[in-house]
């Protein structure tokens, strides 16, 4: 049987969970993935922790009903007492990115980890800004680190790339990383404006808490980061990669570009040059013809360029919260 703790319970987090209350016997049937959820903690919600088992049904209705935990006894105590309180063995960890500390799913993740406990995360900041740190504190504690909904939420791109595809060399890799502007981009060519179709993305749940990050081209520029760094082991900072994001398109220029037979997109890239990795992050206009130009809304591509397979190109949902729970259950399956 496996405690499942989950650190921060907004979209994603409530999406998690009512896919576990939704499955949970067909995941036990298909996959012998037996659980229980014995914590969840969130800083707008409250905390409620039972080791025997949280009635997920009471918590779903508390949540739908007042978004908050009102009504149902709260713990205390900090979050590494929470996790030994909740007997978890697992954390799903899904709290507010912050790209620039990491925090505070930084130091859930270092909590967890540090006591054995598994962890899948969602949350770029503490894998962009830790990735090193925290993959040695998983293996000299004997836990597991996951972290699939990093890159493309629940389109499993980085399975893909670390074993699907083993033994293959990558070459190049380009496409659309960011599910925000592109559905921003998709409803402006739509004839939206901007402020309409970034409030559209926020309520969604596409966009994150403070959605700068995807808007200024840096959630897209983490991600490729985080891939430089899983498909070729380098460090490259953020602040090394040429980064240019939406802000500057105008509805002019959308209707410009789409009369001249292009659609704009914002295009993320990593390409192996003799004298090292090059990333950029740059609105680019796409002919109709080409297969980019037609992936709209939250979806995203990539087109991995190979040695021994050519091009292979991933299309999915980039963003959403049950397209992101779908990650941290895949990984939190893949973890028993
Ligand atoms: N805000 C992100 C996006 C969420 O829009 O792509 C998924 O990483």
């Amino acid at each position: 049987m496996h405690n499942i703790a989950l650190a921060g319970c907004g979209n994603v987090g409530t999406a998690l969970l009512e896919i576990l209350h939704e499955k949970q016997t067909e995941l036990k049937d298909n996959y012998g993935f037996d659980f229980k959820v014995t914590m969840i903690t969130d800083l707008m919600k409250g905390t409620v922790v039972d080791p025997s088992g949280l009635d997920l049904g009471r918590i779903l209705d508390a949540i739908h009903s007042s978004r908050s935990f009102d009504g149902l006894p709260q713990t205390k105590g900090t979050f590494g007492e929470l996790l030994e309180k909740s007997h978890a063995t697992m954390l799903a960890e899904a709290t507010p990115t912050n790209l620039k500390t990491g925090e505070p799913g930084l130091t859930h993740i270092r909590e967890a980890l540090s006591r054995g406990i598994n962890v899948t995360t969602t949350n770029k900041g503490p894998i962009s800004v830790a990735f090193d740190e925290l993959n040695r504190t998983a293996r000299e504690c004997g836990a597991k680190l996951r972290y699939e909904g990093v890159v493309m939420s629940g389109t499993p791109l980085l399975r893909m790339l670390q074993d699907g595809m083993s033994g293959a060399s990558v070459k190049k890799i380009e496409g659309i990383l960011n599910g925000t502007t592109n559905f921003i981009l998709t409803k402006m060519e739509k004839g939206a404006t901007y402020p309409d179709a970034l409030e559209e993305a926020t309520s969604l749940g596409y966009a994150e808490a403070d959605p700068s990050g995807d808007v200024e081209g840096w959630d897209a520029a983490v991600k490729l980061s985080i891939l430089a760094k899983i498909i070729f082991g380098k460090d490259i900072p953020v602040s090394e990669i040429e980064c240019h994001g939406i802000t500057a398109v105008t509805q002019e220029k959308i209707k410009e570009a789409g009369d001249a037979g292009y659609s704009v997109k914002l295009i993320a890239g990593i390409s192996v040059l003799p004298q090292g990795l090059s990333l950029y992050v740059m609105p680019k206009e796409i002919p109709f013809s080409h297969p980019l130009a037609s992936i709209g809304g939250a979806t995203n591509a990539v087109t991995i360029t190979t040695d021994n397979l050519g091009e292979v190109t991933l299309i999915g949902p980039g963003a959403g919260r049950r397209e992101t729970g779908q990650a941290l259950l895949c990984d939190l399956i893949s973890m028993k």
